[in-house]
């Protein structure tokens, strides 16, 4: 009888093996294709070297193996937010995920599932900076905006911002959400990245507008229900529901549900 047979993993010549190549084989399955081609994943054996990361080995197939392998990246220090991709089906950063802390067997790497796909494990996430340019901007009153004098900001208020201003744009949270990922609601959900915006606004001791009705209206902050699963794959360890989300929530509530704010409301003709 027939039997069929796995292709074999793509490997590099042995001139190829890198100078401090423990001398053990490391299996991937990447994703390779766009919209308009075939799209599979492709098995590689990549020479293991200590420290290794997840984006070291896609370099090696880019040099050594499939040159048009497509993959984004900039700083390879967990700081530009460009390399995020899904290994072994959790949103990480490429460049900071280290292959001997992967468990055994072939390590996969796909693209993000969320946004949509350009080529191999390059996502086209402009989508996010639309979403960004909704956002009413840091709006100072006229008073501060003229004040000559540098602006005097309690440091509780500071510290409570600088969290927000860690987030590196990884969009590893808008691709875990299942709000995006699953029920694909990109036109009428912010995403969690962008609740952080809007809280570091909002929370800012020097910030004169009001972007509750934007964030529950346009920002559907209702669709989110705490699931938390952006704040476990943050690579800047951001507590995105319980620092950001959460407090977000409760302001909406307040100025919606709250029977003191409604009487108010109704006072001022609102
Ligand atoms: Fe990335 Fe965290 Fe910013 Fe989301 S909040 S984009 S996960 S750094
Ligand atoms: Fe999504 Fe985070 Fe809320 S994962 S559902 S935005 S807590
Ligand atoms: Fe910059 Fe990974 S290459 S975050």
């Amino acid at each position: 009888m027939a039997t069929v047979s796995e292709p074999a993993a793509a490997v590099a010549g042995p001139e190829h093996m890198p100078d401090h190549a423990t001398g053990e084989m490391v299996d991937f399955n990447v994703f390779r294709g766009t919209p308009e081609t075939a799209q599979g994943d492709k098995a590689y054996k990549v020479p293991m070297v200590p420290g290794m990361v997840v984006l070291d080995a896609m370099h090696y197939i880019q040099k050594h193996v499939d040159t048009d392998l497509a993959v984004r990246w900039n700083c390879k220090a967990a700081k530009c937010g460009s390399c995020s991709a899904e290994v072994n089906g959790r949103p990480v950063l490429l460049c900071k995920t280290r292959v001997d802390e992967m468990p055994e067997g072939p390590i996969t790497v796909r693209p993000m599932k969320a946004f949509p796909l350009i080529k191999d494990l390059v996502t086209d996430v402009s989508g996010n900076f639309a979403v960004n340019q909704k956002i009413t901007p840091f709006s100072p009153t006229e008073a501060d905006a003229n004040d000559p004098q540098p602006w005097r900001i309690k440091e509780p208020d500071i510290e409570r911002l600088y969290e927000f201003r860690k987030c590196i744009e990884c969009f590893l949270c808008q691709d875990v959400c299942h709000v995006l990922r699953t029920h694909d609601l990109h036109d009428r959900f912010y995403g969690p990245r962008f609740f952080v915006r809007v809280a570091g606004l909002e929370m800012h001791p020097k910030d004169a507008a009001d972007r509750r009705d934007e964030v529950r209206e346009d920002g559907g902050i209702g669709y989110c229900n705490i699931t938390k699963c952006c704040s476990e794959v943050c690579p800047e360890h951001i507590h995105i529901t319980d620092n950001a989300i959460i407090p977000l929530k409760e302001r909406v509530v307040d100025r919606h549900w709250d029977p003191i704010s409604w009487v108010g409301r109704k006072l001022r003709g609102k």
